[in-house]
């Protein structure tokens, strides 16, 4: 099928050739921040935006609600960088990896091509994105990655792997490194990872047990939980709101807040924005990485809504 990816194109001649895939009322196409091509989503309930640059959605939006998605006000928008918020694609490594340059690996950095669009029924759309061969490092085997974004009154993603080679086993981490909008810190709590076990990086990946029936969070916070299929849940008595996330094929959550120091470290990061904002990743990291059969896939998908808390 023809598809389309920005490759060096002008960004004018870019959006020339992507307005094929609008759907009135729909699905439009503008030039976002740094001039990279947008992709913009009108449902009966939601708005969002996703970038061809990282396959990123920067925003998810209820009619009449906040944001749930956060994205900083100093996110650098340009090739060689990743967004700083929504929804970056961690694959194939998670974190800083010996030898490699880029934390997080390539796909938040790569440029994905738009394979198709579609309006769905009940007035929701979505957007089916690939991961081009020419993005991956050539350091790594042969793989290929889709993405699908179902935007409803729920922000649902896909991230489908295929190990593409004949004769040998693929082994990656992944992530969906959600950046949520929060009213303000200290009136948030996380649910949901009670009775599991995590690597805090703030302690040299020491392995912990977590009894607490909620996280709060009153400092910096990184830690990888493991083993960890049920749903996530942040409480937000700040914005009234419960944001539920549910997933299927991820077996690690990550639990991310820089809190003052670090906020103060990221240039791409307000120094204040650590009180409007909490990262719950759902993926498969450390210990819960996965390994592929030549031409099997792996699927990974994470459904986003909210609710008025009662
Ligand atoms: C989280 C990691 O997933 O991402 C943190 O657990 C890291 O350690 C954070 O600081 C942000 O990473 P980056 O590469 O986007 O600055």
């Amino acid at each position: 099928m023809a598809c389309f990816s920005l490759g060096d194109m002008s960004s004018k001649y870019a959006l020339e050739q992507l307005r094929r895939w609008e759907i009135p009322g729909r699905v439009a196409f503008s030039e976002g921040n740094g001039g990279l091509p947008k992709i913009d989503v009108r449902t009966n309930w939601s708005t969002a935006e996703v970038y061809l640059h990282g396959g990123q959605v920067t925003h998810f939006q209820k009619n009449g609600e906040k944001p749930l998605l956060f994205c900083s006000q100093l996110s650098r928008f340009q090739e060689d960088s990743a967004i700083r918020g929504g929804v970056p694609i961690v694959f194939p490594w998670f974190g800083a990896r010996e030898g490699e340059e880029m934390a997080h690996g390539f796909a938040r950095i790569s440029e994905w091509e738009l394979h198709e669009t579609g309006a769905l029924p009940e007035g929701g759309a979505m957007l089916r994105f690939h991961l081009p061969e020419t993005a991956k490092s050539s350091t790594w085997p042969p793989c290929s990655l889709v993405l699908v974004v179902t935007v409803t009154d729920k922000l649902k993603m896909d991230l489908v792997v295929t190990n593409s080679a004949s004769d040998a086993d693929f082994t990656f981490e992944n992530c969906l490194h959600t950046y949520f909008t929060l009213g303000d810190i200290s009136a948030v709590v996380v649910k949901g990872l009670k009775n599991t076990r995590y690597l805090d990086k703030q302690e040299n990946y020491a392995e912990k047990a977590d009894a607490a029936d909620q996280i709060e969070i009153k400092a910096e916070v990184d830690r990888t939980y493991l083993d960890t299929a049920e749903a996530v849940e942040i409480i937000d008595r700040s914005l009234k709101r419960r944001i539920l996330i549910e997933k299927m094929g991820s077996m690690s959550t990550v639990v991310w807040n820089p809190w003052i120091d670090k906020a103060r470290q990221m240039s791409d990061f307000g120094d204040e924005e650590y009180k409007q904002m909490i990262c719950v990743e759902s993926g498969n990291v450390a210990r819960n990485k996965v390994t592929l059969a030549p031409g099997k896939s792996a699927s990974m998908s994470v459904v986003i809504s909210s609710a008025p808390l009662a």
